[in-house]
């Protein structure tokens, strides 16, 4: 009897349970399926040779990523980007990435974008003069000793450079002011505003260079030319438009600055046809009070006036955290907001509650049209659906976040949640060069393999490529998209092609 009642009651047990187990496995599967439906990219279907080219992005990613998995602590994500920026360079999947058309670059500086190596190579330019100062060092071009002040001597930069001990070791020496790059950056950038204080003496140094007109406009040239090698077709640049002089100590304005990069473009465009161009975002900076801004929006209206195709909008830069609140210049731009698109910075902070996180609030009241960082939109879950009601994209720059102490681990960025609901997102590098990064390669690279999920595809990379370009200010889209999709299509081909 006993145990008649045991095993009778045993099977009830075990068929409810097999029951159940079958749902819950359901459940799971089909948990698992919705959310990756919903995740950045979801829209894209394959061509039967992006279905084979995606098969083998997958098995390269998933072989990296299952090794990280057993041992974290040789993952080069868990680093400094600094430690690790060259060692990616092996992988096969930053060769792909690196030949893959990413469409536009939408969220970078001017003067930041090019390698220390670049600007070392300025200094053997003629007519420069440098003062070298306790901590810091003064450059700039002129055709006879410059009236600068000075805290020792001016003198002719060729002449400091081969009256040195040694040349190689001068040029070392030169190259530390124009990278952020450090053997042991956790202790030299030690907190946000440290890392802060590091890169705005980059531009104090290199500024004055800068600013010399043709060093000005080769760099610009020079900086298309290194987006275009890096399979970008077009880019927004961000300028505070400073003054440039010329040798004899000739000064123009910034409206002179706007035109010299319009004519650099137009150059540009027409030695290299298959670039689609650049355009311009004012972009002064933002630690001045409401009479500046005034006089900010004056400038960008004139330029706007006088180079309607090529102006693109207004924006105010600097560290937020210590820079004027957006609210403070609310009036200024409310009464510009119908003449001029806005594409502000905003919540590029680990704060929350403060007056650089409610920068957020301020710029969608202004109905800007993309926001640069939007570190802290996270937070937000009202803004986050309004960001994606009105079709607002964010410009993230996730290395830039990382060497300027926002987040350590790159697993932990928020693009990583922005990613798996779809929010509106390009991918930028805001000032690559200071930190010797590749115009737009890294960026994808770290977002493919360290930030998304391990399932995110080449429809996430796909995607991300193409919102480039529709969150662009370019005028003819469809144009511009189709010509994205023959680099695209030939890409694929060549991936489904060679071996990996
Ligand atoms: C870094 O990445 C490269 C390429 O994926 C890999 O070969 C290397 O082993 C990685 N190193 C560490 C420390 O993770
Ligand atoms: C710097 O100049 C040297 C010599 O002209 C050249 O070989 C090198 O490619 C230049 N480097 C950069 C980054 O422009
Ligand atoms: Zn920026």
């Amino acid at each position: 009897m006993w145990p008649t009642l045991v095993y009778f009651l045993l099977a009830i047990s075990c068929a409810v349970s097999i029951d159940e187990y079958e749902n819950v496995i359901n459940e799971r599967h089909d948990l698992l399926q919705r959310e990756l439906d919903m995740m950045l990219g979801n829209e894209i279907t394959f061509s039967d040779s992006e279905i084979k080219a995606n098969e083998i992005v997958m098995h390269l990613k998933a072989k990296e990523l299952d090794r990280a998995y057993r041992s974290p602590y040789a993952y080069n994500f868990t680093r400094h980007f600094f430690e690790y920026k060259d060692a990616v360079k092996q992988s096969p999947l930053y060769e792909i990435i690196k030949k893959m058309p990413k469409g536009a670059i939408l969220h970078a500086h001017d003067v930041g974008l090019l390698s220390p190596d670049y600007v070392l190579n300025m200094t053997y330019w003629d007519n420069l003069y440098v003062c070298f100062e306790e901590d810091n060092m003064q450059l700039i071009f002129s055709d006879k000793t410059p009236k600068v002040t000075c805290g020792t001597q001016w003198q002719l930069l060729r002449d400091a450079r081969y009256t040195s001990i040694d040349v190689e070791e001068f040029d070392a020496e030169l190259r530390k002011h124009f990278t952020l790059l450090v053997d042991e950056p956790h202790e030299v950038y030690f907190d946000v505003n440290s890392a802060w204080n590091r890169f705005q003496q980059y531009f104090i140094t290199t500024g004055p260079m800068f600013c010399y007109k043709l060093a000005w406009e080769q760099y610009f040239y020079d900086t298309l030319k290194a987006v275009r090698e890096d399979n970008v077709m077009y880019i927004e640049i961000r300028s505070t438009l400073p003054p440039l002089y010329d040798l004899n100590g000739e000064v123009y304005d910034s409206i002179a600055t706007a035109e010299s990069y319009k004519k650099v473009v137009d150059q540009f465009v027409k030695d290299y046809p298959d670039f689609y161009g650049a355009k311009l975002i004012y972009a002064p900076m933002r630690l001045v009070d409401a009479a500046t801004v005034k006089e900010y929006i004056k400038i960008a209206k004139e330029i706007k006036r006088r180079m309607p195709d090529f102006f693109a909008g207004f924006d105010l830069v600097g560290q937020e955290d210590l820079g004027t609140p957006t609210k403070e210049f609310l009036s200024e731009l409310v009464a510009a907001k119908d003449e001029l698109d806005y594409f502000f910075h905003a919540g590029e902070t680990n704060w929350n509650g403060m007056s650089s996180d409610e920068n957020l609030f301020d710029v969608i009241a202004l109905e800007t049209r993309r926001i640069g960082h939007a570190f802290a939109l996270v937070k937000h879950p009202l803004l986050l659906e309004e960001v994606k009601k009105r079709g607002i994209a964010l410009e993230v720059n996730v290395i830039s976040n990382v060497v300027l102490k926002l987040v350590g681990d790159v697993r932990n960025h928020p693009l990583a949640t922005f990613l798996a609901q779809n929010v509106p997102v390009v991918l930028s590098s805001d000032d690559p060069g200071v930190w010797e990064a590749d115009p737009l390669s890294h960026d994808f690279f770290i977002t493919f393999m360290g930030v998304a999920s391990r399932h995110a595809d080449l429809k996430l990379l796909k995607q991300l490529a193409l919102n480039s370009l529709y969150f662009s200010t370019i005028k003819d889209k469809d144009r511009v998209v189709h010509e994205f999709e023959i680099r695209w299509t030939k890409f694929i081909d060549s991936l489904v092609r060679d071996k990996w």
